[in-house]
């Protein structure tokens, strides 16, 4: 099991896409185990995006993030960092395939709605920063045999 830190960005939030994408993810079979509606501090989000502070288009992207509030979700599965990228699709909504969030939602490299950890590290990172402590729910979904086998882990 691995558990993603997922961000529904301010664009997200200001286009009422909030239920449509947590609907993808819960449909998918992952489990939301964590969720937080808070307004990104410039402090914030230079930790966040502390590989980007030095890249020109960090202004800008720092003027977005806390442009409007955020909601913050931990997000459980099965190799749930790898299927949540995938599920994104690229960075640049213009370029996403056809299918994937950003694909179906978005045409923009800067306002592409979801942000979503990249690495089991990351993902340890990232998650520390919006759920510190013990903000976390895990709990058995009662679903998942109908979503996969018992062997399948
Ligand atoms: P995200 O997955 O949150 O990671 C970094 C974010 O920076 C990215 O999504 C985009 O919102 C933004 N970003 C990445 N590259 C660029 C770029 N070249 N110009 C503007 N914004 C970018």
């Amino acid at each position: 099991m691995e558990t993603s830190l997922v961000l529904l960005k301010p664009d997200c939030v200001q286009r009422r896409l909030i239920g449509e994408i947590i609907g993808r993810f819960e449909r998918k079979g992952l489990n939301v185990v964590g969720m937080r509606m808070l307004q990104v501090s410039p402090a914030l989000s230079r930790e966040h995006y502390a590989e980007h502070v030095s890249k020109p288009f960090y202004p800008n992207l720092e003027e977005f993030i806390t442009s409007a509030p955020i909601v913050a979700l931990a997000v459980e599965g099965l190799e749930a960092i790898r299927v949540i990228r995938e599920m994104l699709g690229a960075t640049n909504g213009l370029k996403a395939a056809p299918g994937t969030i950003r694909g179906d939602y978005s045409s923009s490299r800067q306002m592409n709605l979801v942000h979503a950890s990249d690495s089991p590290e990351s993902a340890a990172r990232e998650l520390a920063l919006y759920f510190p402590g013990e903000q976390i729910c895990r709990y058995s979904p009662t679903l998942t045999g109908s979503f996969r086998a018992a062997d399948e882990g």
